[in-house]
């Protein structure tokens, strides 16, 4: 199976509504990151470019089925404008009499960007009178959200159904590297994966396991699993619940020849806060009122060494609390080291998740990786080896 693409499709006098991720970081009502926007662009222009009268439309924010004023789209329609360099026009309703007048007086090549989406009760529901509603407006769906195709909502999923629909370029380029990275990988296949919860990515460690020769486990989680496995750790942040369950992902590894790697060494401080008193010792000496907060210098230089080998890599979640420094330096040598291997041409890399981007761009290296997706819980999702709704749509049968 394959996704449908905008390859060969004629969109020239087409009404095309396409789904974007407008989901983007806002702070005191401005936008403070512009990847989404920018990401989106692409086929925006294609389509507008080919004649499309381009109907956007997103969600944005949690307003629950209610018009919750701050969470309006229309900063993200003036940005589109300017990230595009040509007017987007805003319609302050994404169905009914608003929507379609303002679908009516767009000319071939105009953009329209219709309110958040999930004003409406229906969208999450994916209520098919509300995807109705949405299908109304166009001809051809154009989903190119894919940090939003985990959501079965009215207008991913739902309107996806009712018309042909397509796969923009963002959603194309997303799906293509995640490809490479997993479904069709280059071996040896390698996968970071750090953040603070196992019980968060349980059933994703659990698919990785069975298709990565190495698995990496790094940030507060790879205490988890040196706990299970009778390493004394300290005060550091654990889940003791999680023992019995780590101890069983360590087992299905063995089975499947997947090498799990922990850390060696660590940056313990007796508190957490910004630039505390800090001691590097192996994992076997960790002393009982320390924590750990990053892994420490033989771990990075262990797996820079292992890092000549791999051919594909998966990266999620930081390998310290790169958020507070210096417990950053881990994270960011790494990166550096994984952003040199992918401009050499060994390494196929591809990272994706919330921290994980903001932690690669902290680093600096964010253009310097084969692939960073835009995505968080998708990301994640796809990680666990789901089928994503959202994708599913654009499948050919
Ligand atoms: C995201 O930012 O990850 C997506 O837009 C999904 O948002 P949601 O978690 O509110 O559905």
């Amino acid at each position: 199976m394959v996704h449908r693409t905008l390859d060969g499709v004629d969109v020239k006098g087409k009404r095309v509504l396409v789904r974007a991720d407008l989901n983007v970081p806002v702070r005191d009502g401005r936008i403070t990151d512009l990847t989404r926007i920018e990401r989106l662009s692409p086929t925006i222009r294609e389509l507008a470019e080919g004649g499309a009268k381009v109907i956007v439309f997103s969600h944005f924010d949690r307003p629950k089925g209610k018009r919750v004023p701050h969470m309006s789209l229309a900063p993200m329609a003036v940005a589109l404008a300017e990230v595009l360099g040509k007017p987007v026009r805003f319609a302050e309703d994404s169905t009914g009499a608003v929507a379609h007048a303002a679908v009516d007086a767009m000319a071939p090549g105009d953009v329209l960007m219709l309110e958040n989406t999930r004003y409406h009760p229906g969208e999450e529901e994916n209520d098919p009178a509300l995807a109705k509603e949405f299908a109304a407006l166009a001809e051809i769906f154009v989903h190119d959200a894919f940090s939003a195709a985990h959501r079965a909502h009215a207008s991913t999923e739902g309107v996806g159904r009712l018309l042909p629909a397509h796969a923009g370029r963002l959603m194309q380029a997303e799906l293509e590297a995640l490809d490479s990275a997993l479904g069709n990988p280059v071996h040896p296949v390698a996968a970071i994966v750090g953040g603070s919860k196992v019980s968060t990515k349980l059933e994703l460690l659990g698919n990785l396991v069975s298709k990565v020769d190495v698995l990496v486990i790094g940030g507060a989680m790879a205490n988890t699993f040196l706990a299970a496995k009778g390493v004394a750790i300290g005060k550091s942040l654990q889940e003791a619940e999680m023992h019995v369950t780590a101890r069983a992902i360590l087992a299905r590894a063995e089975e499947t020849g997947c090498e799990i790697v922990l850390p060696l060494d660590a940056v313990v401080a007796t508190e957490f806060k910004a630039n505390p008193t800090t001691h590097t010792v192996s994992v076997a000496e960790i002393p009982d009122g320390s924590m750990m907060l990053d892994v420490g210098p033989e771990t990075v230089a262990d797996l820079k060494r292992r890092l000549v080998e791999w051919k594909t890599l998966v990266w999620n979640g930081p390998l310290g609390a790169f958020e507070t420094p210096p417990f950053d330096a881990a994270t960011v040598a790494l990166a550096h080291a994984v952003a040199e291997a992918t401009e050499t041409g060994t390494l196929r890399s591809v990272a994706g998740g919330g921290d994980t981007v903001s932690a690669l761009r902290h680093a600096g290296v964010m253009e310097r990786l084969t692939y960073v997706s835009s995505a968080g819980g998708a990301f994640l999702e796809w990680l666990e080896g789901k089928t994503l709704p959202g994708v599913a749509v654009l499948m050919t049968a």
